[in-house]
């Protein structure tokens, strides 16, 4: 990796992965292609550990002029692929954006990386970021996801993600562009928009507003700290073999309701108020078609190329916690921005959590 085009960096993952890559590797320049849509925002994007290394420009993935002059003007050898609509849930509200972005833009990305790489592909590589819910939902004693499982998408997000998944994989087969991908599951930390669960319930456990789960709560997740994701990229990137996908969980499988309980519990130690913070669990309308289950079988990421996690789940929600609780500002300026007021009304209020 030397020229790097990252995708989607100014969101939660990709703002992460920015932010670490900078810090741990002096050799490479970043170009940070972002739409700056309502998940993203330079706001993430501050305190960079070399500024100088680092360029972004605002604009979008399927605009394939935009993405041509990049590749050929800053020379990228390496496409790190984050940008997505990335929200179930507004993906039930309205799919076409999670279409337009995750697929067409994908396949914006491809022909860009084909056509640019086409005389010398020595050295490129582009790693494409996906997720476990591409293959569907899990029972309860069902053995996790392997690789090698069918693609099984239930929602408009998930289906728009193994979409772009079998393009990546075609561009393999086809033009044998240097591809990998990772599918990883729920990742939690900084940075995160606070529609997902984690922040979400943070931020309303401290304005004291109802913490909505959805359904029983009995559904399991296997929830990963972001900086763990980002170090399982670089290696997939640096040792990973091209055309090849590999697994990326964190081997934490808690019911959400007992994670609800976990975030509760850590705020109450950390933040205390005059009742604890499980008080304002409120049990809402389900998810329509909410995966049950997801869990991920690692084996092959460890075994290859010898990753694993460094955090569990309880020193990661406490880093992460105390991150959000560290930065009020950027809650505040995140949560006051046009749109997420009426994006709370659209989803929670005739679930009764407004
Ligand atoms: P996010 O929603 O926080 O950020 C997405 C970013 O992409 C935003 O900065 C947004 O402005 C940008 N973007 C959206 N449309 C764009 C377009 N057309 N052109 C350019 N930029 C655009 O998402 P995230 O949670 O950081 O997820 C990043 C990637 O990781 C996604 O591909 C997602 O599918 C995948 N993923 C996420 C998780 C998770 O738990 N969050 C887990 C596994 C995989
Ligand atoms: P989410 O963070 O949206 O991630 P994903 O749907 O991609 O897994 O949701 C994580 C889990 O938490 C999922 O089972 C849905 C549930 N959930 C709630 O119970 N309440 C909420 O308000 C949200 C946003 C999610």
């Amino acid at each position: 990796m030397k020229n790097v085009l990252v995708t989607g960096g100014a969101g939660f993952i990709g703002a992460n992965f920015v932010h670490y890559l900078l810090l741990v590797d002096a050799r490479v320049r970043i170009v940070n292609l972002d739409l700056l849509t309502y998940a993203g925002s330079l706001e993430n994007l501050t305190e960079l550990a070399d500024e100088s290394r680092h360029l972004f420009v605002e604009g979008d993935i399927t605009d394939s002029a935009l993405v041509n002059r990049l590749m050929s003007e800053h020379q990228i050898d390496t496409i790190v692929h984050f940008a997505a609509e990335s929200h179930v849930d507004r993906s039930i509200h309205g799919p076409a954006p999670f279409i337009q972005t995750n697929i067409v833009g994908t396949f914006t990305l491809l022909e860009a990386a084909r056509q640019a790489w086409a005389k010398d592909r020595g050295g490129k590589r582009f790693h494409h970021v996906s997720t476990d819910e591409v293959f569907g939902s899990l029972a309860e004693d069902d053995p996790p996801f392997s690789e090698a499982n069918p693609y099984v998408p239930r929602s408009p997000y998930s289906a728009s993600k193994a979409g772009a998944d079998h393009l990546v994989r075609a561009y393999f087969h086809t033009y044998q562009l240097p591809v990998t991908i990772t599918n990883c599951s729920n990742n939690y930390g900084p940075y995160q928009f606070p529609e997902k669960l984690v922040p979400l319930m943070i931020l309303n456990a401290l304005h004291g507003r109802p913490l909505p789960v959805y359904g029983d709560g009995r559904q399991i997740r296997d929830w990963l700290y972001v900086e763990d994701h980002c170090e399982a990229i670089r290696l997939v990137i640096e040792k990973g073999q091209p055309g090849e996908t590999y697994n990326i969980g964190g081997g934490n499988q808690p019911y959400n309701l007992d994670l609800v309980l976990e975030i509760c519990a850590i705020l109450d130690e950390i933040r205390p108020a005059e009742k604890s913070y499980a008080s304002l669990i409120t049990h809402v309308a389900d998810r329509p078609g909410h995966d049950r289950r997801y869990a991920m079988d690692v084996s092959r990421i460890r075994n290859d190329l010898g990753w694993f996690p460094r955090y569990d789940l309880e020193s990661g929600l406490r880093q992460t916690i105390q991150w959000y609780v560290d930065h009020p500002q950027w809650i505040e300026s995140i949560s006051s921005r046009e749109g997420f007021e009426a994006w709370m009304e659209k989803n929670y209020a005739a679930r009764g959590a407004r």
